[in-house]
């Protein structure tokens, strides 16, 4: 098992490695003294490992209380928000008690929302199920749900007690899930890890997968312990993101959001390439790294089209975008341009 402490204001561990669900009533009880746990997880994640969860928590003394909704987005609502509340309260828990995030980044999002809103914040701990949540969303502290406005416009930073990572879960996982959470794997590779990138690249991403987990939750720790909420430096995470995000928006979201990063990465390294932004040569190498492991690095809309989606969520930003630009493999920076220089840069990173 590997350790990683995240110091934010309020500091924790994120504990990785095989078998660590068959154990999580014992782990949590090291950071929480065992009153009532309330597991919070979707339908398809509850029918693989709800019954072992709640087999360890029992064990350790925790009385369980479960909160099952259907998976998918179009759960992370103030609607299914609201019925955890409710349900949280019908089951009387206490600041004494926790909230068991049990599931991807959908669950850890609305779990932990739900967490630092009931009595205005009680223990939660996250048990990620998929390889975005395990190496992204259960680690610093972003919650949220979506508005009819947009995604994660309601949430909270909160951060959670324990985070207990069972790389078992992760390498059964299918290859849709697997492949979400490979593109950003490689994302931390590029922007912080020259040695993550270099395993990666070789395209047998599930061989030592517990330290390549370990490596991604460890650039994840270091970003967010500098800047917690958000001021500046946590931007660096968005590498790939500003066209990954334009691309899942022009494909009306049927486009994965790890294959649209996956795209996005391609064109913000050829962007910075041919606008001279770069030490070196990051298209390559990044091409390498996505054709080996089968994700796509074409984008199927122009320049007009990204551009559209990209400045459609920008109208608030006082007309300056933040663009993460790669210096070298393991080395990134903020580079910040105005609205106007968007077009020319992502005609550029689609090679037109
Ligand atoms: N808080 C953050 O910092 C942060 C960061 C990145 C993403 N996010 C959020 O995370 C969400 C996406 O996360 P996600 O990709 O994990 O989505 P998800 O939670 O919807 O999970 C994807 C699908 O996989 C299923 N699933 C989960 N675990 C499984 C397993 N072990 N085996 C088989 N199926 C399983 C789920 O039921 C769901 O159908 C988005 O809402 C995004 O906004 C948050
Ligand atoms: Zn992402």
């Amino acid at each position: 098992m590997k350790t990683v402490h995240v110091k934010t204001s309020k500091s924790y561990n994120v504990l990785i490695g095989h078998g660590l669900l068959n154990r999580c009533g014992e782990l949590i009880s090291q950071v929480c003294s065992p009153g009532t746990a309330a597991i919070i997880t979707d339908d398809i994640v509850y029918a693989l490992y709800a019954g072992i969860t709640e087999m360890s928590l029992t064990d350790a003394g925790f009385r369980v209380v479960k909160f099952v909704f259907s998976s998918g987005e179009k759960s992370k609502n103030m609607a299914v928000l609201n019925e955890i509340l409710e349900f949280l309260a019908g089951e009387e828990l206490t600041k004494s008690d926790l909230v068991v995030a049990l599931g991807g980044g959908v669950v850890g999002d609305l779990a932990g929302f739900a967490a630092a809103c009931f009595k205005r914040g009680i223990p939660f701990v996250q048990i990620p199920t998929t390889f975005l949540a395990a190496i992204d969303s259960s680690v610093g502290g972003k919650t949220a749900v979506n508005l009819a406005a947009g995604k994660n416009l309601a949430g909270a930073f909160y951060q959670p007690k324990l985070v207990i990572c069972d790389t078992d879960i992760i390498s059964a996982l299918p290859p849709g899930l697997f492949s979400n959470g490979l593109a950003e794997a490689i994302k931390y590779g590029f922007i912080s890890d020259p040695i993550l990138f270099e395993r990666l690249s070789a395209g047998s991403p599930r061989q030592e997968l517990e330290d390549s987990i370990y490596r991604c939750v460890l650039s994840k720790a270091e970003i967010v312990g500098k800047d917690e909420f958000d001021g500046g430096l946590r931007q660096l995470l968005n590498f790939g993101h500003t066209a990954g995000h334009a691309i899942e928006k022009c494909s009306n979201f049927t486009v994965s959001h790890g294959h649209a990063v996956s795209m996005g990465m391609v064109i913000a390294a050829r962007a910075a390439l041919s606008l001279g932004l770069s030490n070196e040569d990051c298209l390559s190498p990044i091409l390498k790294a996505l054709n080996n492991n089968g994700l796509p690095v074409s984008c199927p809309y122009s320049a007009e089209e990204l551009t559209g989606a990209a400045l459609s969520d920008k109208k608030r930003s006082g007309g300056r975008i933040n663009l993460i630009i790669p210096r070298k493999i393991g080395q990134c920076h903020i580079h910040k341009i105005d609205v106007s220089q968007l077009p020319g840069f992502i005609a550029a990173g689609l090679g037109d």
